[in-house]
């Protein structure tokens, strides 16, 4: 047992507030469980001891969406988007995600698992401790199975993994017809779940993508394999995709700033997280916000992420995402650090971790600061002094 002291903790223990311990302790087992947490002055006694000196502890962050593992980079979109084009002509002149779709197929699992690595290790000096990684980028099943095994070895570098299958990204060259590609997601997710790759299925919902009824028929492969969902949903255009993925009891619905009244509805009821992506809406100068406040009313848990990718947010900061959040879309900062553990876990149907209470993973993080919305308040600074999962340390 070792026990961390003299700690400003961020618990986020109940529904809401931060759920502040001055001056509090943590208490991990051999295990790497939270087995106490509490005032210092009532801790139980440990064999070693940790002496936090006043810093703030917070759960580890999770980034419960990112399309992390991908070959070359979008910077010349960056230009064209500058001059005027929008994410959408890119993407109908065939550029965007078919651009790194070739650049991903055209490169070794070796050469993606190195680019990854270093964006993983990014996130990590942050302190990420659970990660989200989809596929999209292959929309072949030799490419989308390399692009997720490069997925799975980036757990060796001290971070959970949780992968996502999110081959209906785009409609690949070699394919006419989109339904027929669709054809061609379902046939291959059985072989890739039977290869222990997928932990969830996730879709594009978009004109510039796929319709709901195609994003169906992929949810019902899933199904049938009893994996969970989540969706690209209202990023651009009102689909119905909330409706539909909330039809699936989907675990997420991500972007949603074109979300509709009935969407919120039907993603409250089904308990549907909504993933809110401020960088994607900063990158792309999306001036529709997400309906936040209506998500609130309805009790739709909210989480964040960096949605890094090479082409609408190019971002390795989740402190950055915090800040953006706040100020571009006008959540709390208790929210954003709710966005950014507890919600981001329930996102990725985790509920063992994003909270500092007994029986939680010991994942957390310990930073220069006093207070945790000081956190939200500082961009372009990392603050971060160590990164502990599972109970150990030096992981920063
Ligand atoms: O989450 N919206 C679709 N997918 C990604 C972007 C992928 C890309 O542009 O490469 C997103 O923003
Ligand atoms: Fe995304």
């Amino acid at each position: 047992m070792k026990l961390w002291r003299g700690g400003h903790l961020a618990t986020l223990a109940g529904d809401s507030g931060w759920g502040l311990i001055e001056d509090g302790a943590l208490l991990v087992d051999d295990d790497g469980l939270l087995r106490w947490v509490g005032p210092s002055a009532e801790a139980p006694a440990a064999d070693e001891v940790v002496e936090l000196k006043g810093a703030l502890v917070t759960p580890g962050l999770v980034d419960c969406h990112t399309h992390l593992v991908y070959g070359g980079n979008r910077a010349d979109e960056f230009e064209q988007r500058l001059h005027g084009a929008s994410y959408a002509d890119i993407a109908r002149a065939g550029g965007g995600i078919k651009s790194t779709v070739a650049a991903t197929r055209a490169a070794t699992e070796e050469q993606l698992l190195a680019s990854a690595t270093r964006r993983v290790l990014a996130l990590m000096a942050e302190g990420v401790t659970t990660l989200e990684v989809k596929s999209g980028y292959g929309l072949n099943a030799a490419t989308e199975a390399r692009m997720l095994r490069v997925a799975r070895r980036l757990e060796g570098l001290g971070v959970d993994v949780r992968t996502s299958y999110l081959a209906a990204h785009a409609l690949p060259p070699e394919f006419g017809d989109a339904d027929d590609y669709i054809a061609a997601v379902c046939l291959w997710l059985p072989e890739l779940h039977g290869e222990g790759l997928v932990d969830a299925v996730d879709a594009f919902c978009e004109n510039i993508a796929f319709s709901t009824a195609q994003v169906g028929r992929v949810f019902d492969a899933a199904r049938r394999l009893g994996l969970p969902v989540k969706l690209h949903a209202e990023q651009l255009s009102d689909q119905g995709g909330a409706q539909l993925a909330a039809s699936y009891r989907a675990l997420s619905c991500d972007h949603l700033e074109h979300l509709s009244p009935a969407g919120i509805q039907a993603m409250a009821e089904a308990g549907t997280v909504a993933v809110l992506l401020p960088g994607a809406f900063y990158a792309l100068r999306e001036t529709r916000l997400p309906p936040l406040e209506a998500l609130r009313e309805a009790g739709v848990p909210i989480a964040l992420a960096t949605d890094h990718n090479p082409g609408s947010s190019p971002t390795l900061s989740p402190l950055l995402m915090m800040n953006m959040a706040c100020v571009l879309f006008r959540m709390t900062p208790e929210e954003a650090l709710r966005g950014l553990t507890v919600n981001g876990a329930r996102a990725l149907g985790l509920q063992d971790r994003g909270r500092l209470v007994a029986g939680q993973r010991a994942d957390f993080c310990v930073w220069d600061g006093g207070h945790p919305r000081e956190l939200a308040a500082c961009f372009g600074h990392n603050p971060l002094i160590e990164r502990v999962r599972k109970g150990s340390q030096g992981e920063a």
